[in-house]
């Protein structure tokens, strides 16, 4: 069984009611009309997300751009967004116009599944730029390599990461369930002063890009990577070591 204690829950609440409220959106990822202030004006709109509707003005009817989706996620230097059914043959233009905008974005994919399975994965599709699904991410000094059609990954749980960072003390250890390419393994390991991090994941894509990061991110003593169905991992080898367990529920993610 998994030790409990009060700090363990804590994280444990912490982290699932984080991941259910969550409604982040990058910074940088709005399009449309939840960017106009009260007064219907765009005064108050960063400059990339103006410059981004204007170009889009520019190439698309009012009616269409009323349609597009507001927010889209920017993951190193590709661009995930979702288009409706509507607009399909429209995803070009919408894509030229972002990498337009995002001068470091070279690729944009569609998103054409949601987010399923117990991988967590969805289906992208090719529209602009270079033709490749994986990337390197930036997040608070960190580097993540990922595969966006292989592996789960959301820029949008930046805060959460460092929030659950935060929480952890020195020498604790941690077992992270759910680690997908060890975004919050590594965050916790280069952000506190976590003994160890076990951070298991039974993708074995997700496993094979958390090796890479772990030595990305020179965190080798720290986080040691596993691979494997969770449950089964923790009951073999993990049983009773854990100061504080992560385990964002994979299907509500
Ligand atoms: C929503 S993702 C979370 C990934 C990571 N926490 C993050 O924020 O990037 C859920 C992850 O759980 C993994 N997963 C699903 N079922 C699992 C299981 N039984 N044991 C271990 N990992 C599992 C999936 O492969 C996926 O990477």
């Amino acid at each position: 069984m998994i030790r409990e204690s009060s700090k363990l829950k804590t994280v444990f609440k912490n982290s699932l009611r984080g991941s259910r409220k969550l409604k982040y959106v990058d910074p940088e990822g709005t399009l449309g009309a939840s960017s106009l202030d009260k007064t219907g004006g765009v005064s108050k709109m960063p400059k990339a997300r103006r410059g981004l509707k204007e170009k889009l003005e520019a190439v698309l009817a009012p009616s269409e751009l009323s349609l597009v989706y507001r927010s889209y996620d920017i993951v190193g230097d590709i661009a995930v967004i979702k288009v409706p059914e509507s607009l399909v043959e429209k995803s070009r233009l919408i894509a030229e116009a972002i990498m337009e905008t995002h001068k470091h974005v070279s690729t944009v994919l569609r998103q054409v599944t949601p987010i399923h399975g117990d991988l967590r994965i969805r289906g992208l599709e090719w529209v602009a730029g270079e033709r490749k699904t994986e990337t390197v991410h930036r997040e608070f000094g960190c580097l993540f390599k990922v595969d966006l059609k292989r592996c789960y990954f959301s820029p949008r749980l930046l805060n959460e990461r460092m929030r659950i960072a935060r929480l952890v003390r020195e020498g604790e250890t941690v077992v992270n369930m759910f680690s997908g390419v060890g975004c919050y393994s590594i965050i916790i390991a280069r952000h506190s002063k976590a003994r160890k991090v076990y951070s298991i994941d039974i993708n074995p894509d997700a496993v094979r890009y958390m090796r890479e990061n772990v030595r990305l991110n020179r965190v080798e003593g720290v986080v040691e990577p596993i691979e494997g169905d969770a449950k089964d991992v923790i009951l073999e080898r993990l049983r009773r070591v854990a100061d504080r367990v992560l385990m964002p529920l994979p299907e509500k993610a």
